[in-house]
């Protein structure tokens, strides 16, 4: 029986599928690829809701090509910055994402790679599969204290209080800086607010918990590097173009810090030239959210949002309510 409202699919998704079918038609791409450009035009055309991914890039094109009876498009991710939101708005447009979810899997992933950088796990399990273990020697793979040392964390929303909190059975100082003040994170972990040179120049362990702006793009770059410590490690599990990758080579290759471990690049999925080659940095295929569990809480995360919609309400995870004060 045909439902009420269509919703397109952009990828397979656990968790959102079986919610949606209850109560919508749906259309979903089986195909385990990102749709090029005309394919995600040519789908989402007369549809009343779309679940996209991080990977999809929804402008004002998408939009046009959906319909004015398509008033929402769910991410399936916290992050955000795929969408043009400033044309979602305009056409009254709701955006809703996955925030919460996710932090425990984030934060947890920005700790497996802080400890794998600090104690070169990935370098030492590719050495003694290569068997080159000759046995016990005093000076074999040393690497980086992490109990009592500085962790820096830049961004203290959801995912940077998370990895902050987690830092307590390490007897860590904890840093930070953002663009406000977070008086319960500090409170809660005794986290001092620094200014940015500040965490950059005292910080053994930097790890970056903001989103992808404008403002924030190449926020680290050579000068940046240039202020760290030269055992200095940064982790970066949030949005690759807040590292100036070319920079980043560069900061590693010349020891200006000791590591880095990645989950995001800047150019996704291509890696910029040299990073592979370097045995200073952990590089991961953008898996920081992925636990079956998680996963799932965001599928039905992204699908509550689209059902809430339709039974007239106001989507929970909405990030332009705008699109309701503007109304005439
Ligand atoms: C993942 O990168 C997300 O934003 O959820
Ligand atoms: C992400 O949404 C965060 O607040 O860190």
């Amino acid at each position: 029986m045909k439902k009420k409202h269509s919703v397109f699919i952009t990828r397979v998704v656990p968790g959102a599928i079986d919610l949606l079918e209850r109560y919508c038609d749906i259309e979903v791409n089986t195909e385990d690829r990102v749709l090029s450009k005309e394919e995600l035009i040519e789908r989402v055309k007369g549809k009343n809701a779309v679940l996209c991914l991080l990977t999809d890039s929804i402008d004002d094109d998408v939009f046009e090509a959906a319909g004015p009876q398509c008033k929402i498009f769910a991410n399936y991710a916290v992050g955000y910055n795929n969408i043009d939101v400033v044309s979602a708005t305009k056409r009254k447009i709701i955006i809703t994402n996955t925030p919460g979810v996710l932090n425990d899997a984030t934060a947890d992933l920005a700790w497996a790679l802080l400890f794998s950088v600090a104690r070169r796990i990935v370098e030492a399990d590719r050495f003694t599969r290569q068997g080159r273990f000759k046995g016990w020697a005093p000076e074999l793979f040393l690497g980086l204290d992490i109990t009592g040392r500085t962790l820096g964390i830049i961004g203290a929303g959801r995912i940077g209080t998370n990895f902050g909190k987690k830092a307590a059975g390490f007897s860590m100082k904890i840093l930070y800086y953002d663009v406000k003040r977070n008086i319960e994170f500090e409170k809660e972990c005794c986290a001092q607010y620094v200014e940015f040179d500040e965490l950059l120049r005292y910080s053994d362990f930097i790890s970056i918990h903001i989103p992808l702006l404008p403002e924030t793009r190449h926020l680290i770059g050579l000068r940046e590097f240039s202020l760290m410590k030269k055992t200095a490690v940064l982790i970066n599990t949030s949005r690759g173009p807040i590292v100036d990758e070319k920079s980043l080579v560069k900061a590693l290759r010349d020891k200006m810090i000791w590591g880095a471990g990645l989950d995001v690049y800047e150019n996704e999925p291509d890696i910029e030239q040299g990073l592979k080659e370097l045995d200073n940095v952990v590089i991961l295929p953008h898996i920081a959210s992925a636990t079956t569990d998680t996963r799932t809480k965001m599928g039905i995360m992204a699908a509550e949002n689209i059902l809430a919609f339709f039974r007239g309400e106001i989507p929970p995870n909405i990030v332009n309510p705008e699109v309701f004060s503007n109304k005439k």
